[in-house]
This record gives structure tokens, sequence and C-alpha cells, in this order.
């Protein structure tokens, strides 16, 4: 038992949430003061871990023309858009509404902006041809059609790549695995010759990249070196028919480890960049790279407030003030989060018991038999690695309102989201 405890001490040390004098912290920033000052639920997230991340993919592929198109679906906060984008950053995004936040965040990235996504609708073509974005990442004949009308309306050529699907496989969650045939995801790499020749037909698309991503969350990274092989094959390919080619977009998908094992980060993003390099061989077109998680999932925390502690049986429930709605990972995907206290435990007292929220249903649970140092009501408790896809996908389900979201730098505080209230829950309703 005392060895679990140790663990999550150890879990922490690799990220910025440290034990100081006893209680957590994120950077230099107790979350005992954070609890204080915002309240619970919260988003916590270390600006400077954010930072280190991109950095690592820019030092990583610095020997290729690159750019790193930040995935805004792990974390579209505006204040992170914007540090990020102040930092070089371009964006992968997947709707009309991503757009506008990155306009809103950092103007000038917009032309490094990537549109993604298998159902994009004429308005939001429309916006990001207005603002004249980088490319789109096409993902179906139909699409491609519907490009060049909107592109004709406006009298603004595209630049496109196709998403093609390179029917490899990459182990991870089913419902976050994209690159196999199966799936909804892009245009079988067999036929996307044939497409960007008819593409040629019309004036207002312009043949620029070819694109892939295979998922999210992979550890191992073969299945990138894989799809990297097929996609450079094709662009020579293309470019022996007269495509001029520049840019071949990687995806996104580079997974982070969510146990409390020690995480080599600088050594991840290696291997990574070895495995693109190795399928990319002597390619020399510029490489786009849309990671998501690996930037900004373990700057990030759930701070929570322990309601109650609740027996049924020989079940032990903590009950928190965060629940699935919040940060719904661990009941959609089972995903796994570490759970800590934040005043850091002494060792003694450890139990088994299920981390759960107030919502209404069985699967609003956070961890199930997880063995955690005891709490009492009042105490609180973070959740991990909840940087990506947290608050993204956070909902007023059992009309709760969402999370307040505070940025650190260093030994600074700013909250980049104000709790929602629950009148701003009834604003768009009509009695
Ligand atoms: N590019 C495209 C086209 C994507 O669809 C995604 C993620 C990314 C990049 C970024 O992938 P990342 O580097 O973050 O793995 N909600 C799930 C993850 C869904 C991922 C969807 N697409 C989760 O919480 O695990």
């Amino acid at each position: 038992m005392k060895k679990k405890i140790a663990a999550a001490t150890a879990t922490v040390a690799s990220r910025p949430f440290v034990y100081r004098n006893r209680v957590l912290h994120c950077d230099h920033v107790s979350l005992n003061a954070l609890a204080e000052g915002y309240g619970t639920p919260l988003y916590i997230y270390s600006a400077s871990q954010i930072s280190e991340r991109f950095q690592l993919f820019q030092t990583a592929f610095a020997s290729r023309p690159h750019t790193v198109c930040y995935a805004v679906k792990a974390n579209s906060s505006l204040a992170i858009l914007r540090l990020l984008g102040r930092l070089g950053a371009g964006f992968d995004i997947v709707s009309g509404g991503e757009l506008e936040r990155v306009r809103r965040a950092h103007k000038p990235a917009l032309r490094k902006v990537v549109f993604s996504g298998v159902g994009k609708q004429a308005w939001e073509i429309d916006a990001a041809l207005k603002a004249d974005i980088l490319q789109f990442n096409v993902e179906s004949v139909q699409e491609l059609d519907l490009l060049a009308a909107r592109a004709q309306k406006l009298g603004i050529r595209a630049r496109f790549a196709l998403r093609v699907n390179p029917d490899v496989f990459a182990e991870t969650h089913p419902y976050i695995s994209t690159g196999l045939s199966e799936h909804k995801f892009g245009i079988d790499i067999k036929v996307a010759r044939a497409i960007y020749r008819r593409a040629t037909k019309s004036k207002w698309l312009e043949p620029y990249g070819v694109s892939v991503h295979i998922g999210s969350q992979i550890r191992k990274v073969d299945p990138f070196a894989a799809a990297l092989a097929r996609v450079t094959e094709l662009v020579s390919q293309l470019r022996r028919d007269g495509h001029d080619i520049r840019t071949i977009d990687a995806g996104g998908g580079l997974g982070i480890d969510y146990s409390d094992a020690p995480f080599d980060a600088p050594h991840q993003v290696d291997r990574y960049a070895a495995a693109l390099g190795k399928g990319l061989a002597n390619e020399t077109a510029h490489i786009l790279l849309e990671p998501g998680r690996f930037l900004v999932a373990q700057a990030g925390a759930l701070l929570t407030q322990v309601l109650g502690v609740k027996k049924n049986g020989s079940k032990t429930f903590i009950i928190t003030d965060a629940a699935m709605n919040d940060l719904i990972r661990p009941a959609l995907y089972h995903a796994h989060h570490e759970i800590v206290p934040v005043r850091q435990p002494t060792g003694k007292a450890v139990i088994t018991a299920d981390i759960v929220g107030p919502v209404c249903e069985s699967g609003d649970f956070f961890a199930r038999d997880r063995a955690i140092a005891q709490v009492k009501p009042g105490d609180l408790v973070a959740l991990l690695d909840a940087g990506a896809y947290g608050m993204t996908q956070a909902s007023n389900y059992n009309s709760r309102p969402r999370p307040a979201e505070v940025l650190i730098e260093g030994t600074k505080t700013i909250l980049t989201r104000r709790r929602e209230t629950i009148r701003d829950l009834m604003t768009t309703e009509i009695l």
C-alpha cells in the first residue's frame, strides 16, 4: 500500500503538478489557493509546459521545413491558442467555430491553418477561403466539388490536400482510430491519383499537399512511419503526374502515458520524428504536423472537491463535485487518469474506491476500484493529464455549469474562462 502512494508522488513529479510543502502546486501556484480563489471544479493549465512541449516539436523537426499546426479540438481555450500562436504555431481546425477561435486568439496564424474534417459546410468553407488559410484537407470527392464551387463563387483559389486513408492499423481505442479503410475518414489512397487529376479540371482548385491522420493516443511509432511511407510514394507519383505538391501533412496522434510511469517527453518526440523521417525518406516537402494531446494533455489538471465518501455493500465511493460532464474521457473511452490528493498523503491510509461524480448515471465515474489515499469531504483532489479533450468535450448534462479555467504562468494565475452560471445555461432558450 505504501508503494502506491510513493508511485502517486512520482507521477506528479514528471508533470507541472508537483508537491511543495506537502501541497500540490501547478508550477509555483498552490492548488489550495486556486480552489479558494476560483472554486471547483477548475481546469488548471501550465503555460510553461505547453511551451516546452511545442519547442520539443520545433527542435525535433528543425532539420526539415515544417509547421506545427496544433489541433484546436484538443483544447480550444483562446488563451492557449494565443500562447501557441505567438510561439509560431499554425492550427488544425475542424469547424467554422474553431476558425473563429484562431482569428480571435492570434489573427496572423490564419495563414497557417489547415482545415480538416469529414463534413465541411459551405459557410465554413467560405469563411476559410476568405481567411486565406493554408490548405483544405479534403476528405471526399463531393467535398472537393463543393470546395471548387465555393472557390469559384468567391473568386478565391483553394489550396487543397486530399486526406488519404493509408489502411494502416494504429493500436488505440477503436473510437479514436481513423486510418483503416473501414473508417469514415479520408479517401482510399489507391484512388487518390485519379482525384488529383480530376481536380486539375477546375482552375479554382490548387493541388497543394497530401494529408494523413491515422488516429489518436498512438504509443507505437511504426504505424506513423508506415502511413508516411505510403503518402511519400503517392507524392512522388503525383509529382510525376505534374502536380506541384508542396506539403505533406502527417496529422496528429502521438500519445502520452496516462499512468504513473516516468514519461520522457523529449525522447517520445524524437522517436516520433525519427519514424516520420523514415517514412519520408528523401522527400523534401514542407511537413505539417497536427499534434493536439501531446502538447496540452499533461499541462492540465481538473481540480475537484470531495463532496462525500459513501459505502454501498463492499464498495466505497468518493463523490466529487466534478462529473462526467466536466471530463468525459473515463466514461467514454474507459480512459485512465491519475487522481491525486492536493494535500500530500503521509503514506498511511489507503483505500480502494470508485471516484465518481454527482451525475445521475452509473457511467459517471473517473476511476473504479482505485487505490487512493484516504480522503474526507472537503478535501481536494486533482485529475491529472486533463489538458486535452477535457474542457473541449465538457457539456451541461444535468444542467451543470461548466468549470472555470486558469492558466498558470510561473507564479502568476490568469483566469482565462470564468465559471458558467446557471443563468448562462438558459440564455439561448425561449419560453
Ligand atoms: N488531426 C486530426 C485530423 C484529428 O482528427 C485529430 C484528433 C488530431 C489531429 C489530433 O490528434 P492528437 O494529437 O490529439 O492525438 N477525444 C479523444 C481524442 C479524439 C481525437 C480526434 N482527432 C480523447 O479524449 O482521447
